[in-house]
């Protein structure tokens, strides 16, 4: 399902001796709860020997040596007085559209409400206009062109959900350029199909349209989709103005008995339901959560469902943040994802939203770092494969130009990304 990135055969790829390297790999392969979630593995003064794209292995930087006696095609990284960790995995966006909308923008700023404008055809629809209007291949260049920023900034690991065709067609071809971006362009990809995201204008004002949206979603585009092969996971945008926990349950129960995995958009606009239907269904990820109650939190907690903060979004939107110290209180694994979308936050760096998290939510540095690494590539499946450092995982890592990774935090912005490796490359 997810292609391996190009890697050159032979080469043996060293990170040498670095100040800091953020393991992430003491405790379960499951997702990070409690004080665990702090927990970051940190060793001094270690080395990673890569393979094949592959980490071979971690430790002392006086142990190397022997490590990598005989091997004739190294190449070094000098790591001295700098920080690694693994790349960011962005655990939800909607990174495949078509135009922009800059000029909504302009009026939130001047007090325009999203809900509004979303409620007056704006929003999400002007995206489905604008992504319908665009041949597979614009649409896959301008998807490439702002994945390869976010991954300058530091994720090698993208969720792409679909949601601006809302027809077949428009669902397929977005849903195969994300397939392409994780194909050919060498980025690790999940795919979501988000097909329940709004409700189409050619729905709307029409007799029962809601009804045959709801029916052409399960019984035409889910099954193609899946038989297509395009997706990993189901979302629904379960929220006021979108659509009521009935519909979402319809959806994903659909969904599920399809074989995909679940995610809802849930708790942005309210204390709509999404979040204890993501918990009864057991979703992998329940994202969002601004609002959030005891007994909500302790059913993520129960159903083991990761809760996904997007304080981007908060941001963009001037909405309240998600309670992320409440989260890790109760239990419940948090991760933290850009949602970058062309709408409701367009930020590109997850380096940055993790900063976002810490002033945010309430998580501390460490926490924000595990939210945006290792429990968001557990809430894709991943956790086995990316978000730790240790033999046998890929080798998908950053080197930051620092020697302390609060830094991330305490100069959120700054250029600190000075590599990142997909695959054991240097692509950055
Ligand atoms: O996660 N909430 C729903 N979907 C997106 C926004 C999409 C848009 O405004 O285009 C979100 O914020
Ligand atoms: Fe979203």
């Amino acid at each position: 399902m997810i292609a391996a990135p190009a890697r050159a055969a032979g080469k043996t790829v060293v990170l040498a001796d670095a100040r800091q390297l953020l393991t992430l790999a003491d405790g379960t392969a499951s997702a990070r709860t409690g004080r665990a979630q702090g927990e970051l593995g940190l060793r001094e003064g270690w080395s990673v020997v890569i393979q094949g794209g592959v980490i071979t292995w971690t430790g002392p930087h006086a142990e190397l040596g022997p490590v990598i006696a005989g091997n004739r095609d190294l190449e070094i990284h000098e790591c001295r007085g700098k920080v690694v960790l693994p790349g960011l995995v962005d655990s939800h966006t909607h990174l495949v559209w078509g135009g922009d909308r800059r000029d909504e923008l302009e009026m939130r700023l001047a007090g325009a409400d999203y809900e509004a404008i979303f409620a007056a055809g704006g929003g999400i629809l002007s995206s489905v206009r604008q992504t319908r209007a665009l041949s597979e291949d614009e649409l896959h260049r301008a998807s490439l062109r702002r994945a390869l920023r976010m991954r300058a900034c530091g994720t090698t690991t993208f969720e792409i959900k679909s949601g601006y065709g809302l027809d077949l067609e428009g669902e397929r071809r977005q849903l195969r350029v994300a397939r392409r971006l994780g194909g050919d362009d060498g980025l690790r990809v999940r795919a979501t199909c988000l097909a329940a995201h709004a409700l189409p204008a050619e729905f709307r004002g029409v007799e029962g349209g809601r009804e045959r949206f709801l029916e052409q979603v399960c019984e035409v585009i889910l099954p193609a989709i899946v038989a297509e092969g395009l997706a990993d996971y189901a979302d629904v945008f379960c929220d006021r103005g979108a659509f009521t926990p009935e519909e979402s349950r319809r959806v994903l129960l659909r969904a599920r008995a399809l074989g995909l995995g679940l995610r809802v958009h849930a708790n942005e606009l309210g204390s709509t339901g999404g979040a204890l239907l993501a918990a009864e269904l057991g979703a992998a990820s329940a994202d969002h959560l601004l609002y959030l109650d005891d007994r909500e939190r302790a059913a993520l907690r129960e159903a083991g469902t990761v809760a996904t903060l997007l304080p981007g979004t908060s941001l963009v939107l001037g909405k309240p943040h998600a309670d992320g110290r409440a989260l890790v209180e109760a239990g419940v694994p948090v991760a933290v994802a850009s949602d970058c979308n062309p709408g409701s936050c367009a930020l590109e760096s997850l380096a940055l939203v993790l900063a976002l998290a810490c002033y945010g939510c309430r998580l501390s540095p460490a926490e924000a770092i595990c939210a945006a690494t290792h429990n968001a590539a557990a809430s894709l499946g991943l956790a086995d494969t990316v978000g730790r450092i240790a033999p046998g995982l890929a080798a998908d890592l950053l080197i930051l130009a620092t020697d302390d990774y609060r830094d991330l935090v305490y100069h959120a912005g700054s250029p600190l990304i000075a590599a990142v490796f997909q695959g054991g490359e240097r692509v950055v």
